[in-house]
């Protein structure tokens, strides 16, 4: 019913040069791969080198941000219409290294998540909590209000290409995954959010990606929770070899 979207987030890693013997290695490693949609979100400067590599495939290229206006003197930003146009399809929004670094809130997420629609950029909203939230109880609360705030004044009409990202802080880059479990009964709550935004026919048919340490020795058993839909992987995508490996899972 949910066609699985695995998406690789470069975060800030690879040379040009680099981006181009991957994209050689990497796409004839995947060719045959029609059942999930394959997603590569490298730094802004490589999206447009790598969409024209990966045209004619089913590899897609995203970005891993974006800016709310259309143009102006905003020194060092990127718009959604420019990313539209050198090729990007996606933008990830409000990653959690966004939320801590660079000041990143639920209201500038809103406001990025309209400029993408708008741009015809298909969003994936990242939301998770830290390790501090989940020892106090607080996961739910803090998840459900990070979708609330996020997503404030998407209408139904808008929120069908929407993809939702939960991705715990306490799990990027540490090793330490989220059980599947423990990811499944997010991901649910996620699913009865979005229920109650937006209906139960969006909510069923919304992409939701698990991301936070995903590896080749993870994937299977996260995929075959419920309403895990996909995955947001970081640093296993910098690797053809073990993304091929993520995105031929078994589950
Ligand atoms: P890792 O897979 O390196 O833990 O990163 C996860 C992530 O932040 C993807 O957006």
């Amino acid at each position: 019913m949910r066609k699985p979207l695995i998406a690789g987030n470069w975060k800030m890693f690879k040379s040009l040069d680099q981006v181009g013997t991957f994209a050689d290695d990497f796409i004839s490693r995947v060719l045959d791969i029609e059942n999930t949609d394959i997603l590569l979100c490298p730094p802004y400067v490589y999206v447009q080198s790598l969409a024209q590599a990966c045209e004619g495939t089913q590899v897609m290229v995203g970005a891993q941000n974006v800016f709310w206006e259309d143009e102006g003197a905003y020194t060092g930003e990127i718009s959604a219409l420019m990313l539209k146009s050198i090729g990007a399809e996606y933008s990830i929004i409000g990653h959690s290294e966004r939320r801590q670094f660079f000041h990143e809130t639920d209201e500038t997420v809103n406001k990025r998540l309209f400029a993408s629609i708008k741009a015809d950029l298909v969003p994936i909203v990242c939301v998770g909590e830290t390790l501090n939230d989940r020892e106090s109880g607080k996961t739910f609360d803090i998840i459900g209000s990070q979708i609330r705030q996020g997503l404030e004044g998407l209408g139904s009409d808008m929120a069908d290409t929407l993809v939702i990202a939960y991705e715990p802080v306490w799990a990027i880059g540490t090793g330490k995954t989220a059980t599947p479990q423990m990811a499944q009964e997010v991901h649910a709550y996620i699913r009865t959010v979005i229920t109650g935004l937006f209906g139960k026919e969006i909510a069923q048919n919304m992409r939701i990606l698990y991301g936070g340490s995903v590896k080749g020795d993870n994937i299977d058993s996260l995929m075959a929770q419920d309403d895990i839909d996909g995955a947001l992987v970081g640093g296993a995508s910098l690797d053809a070899a073990s993304f091929e490996r993520i995105l031929r899972f078994k589950g």
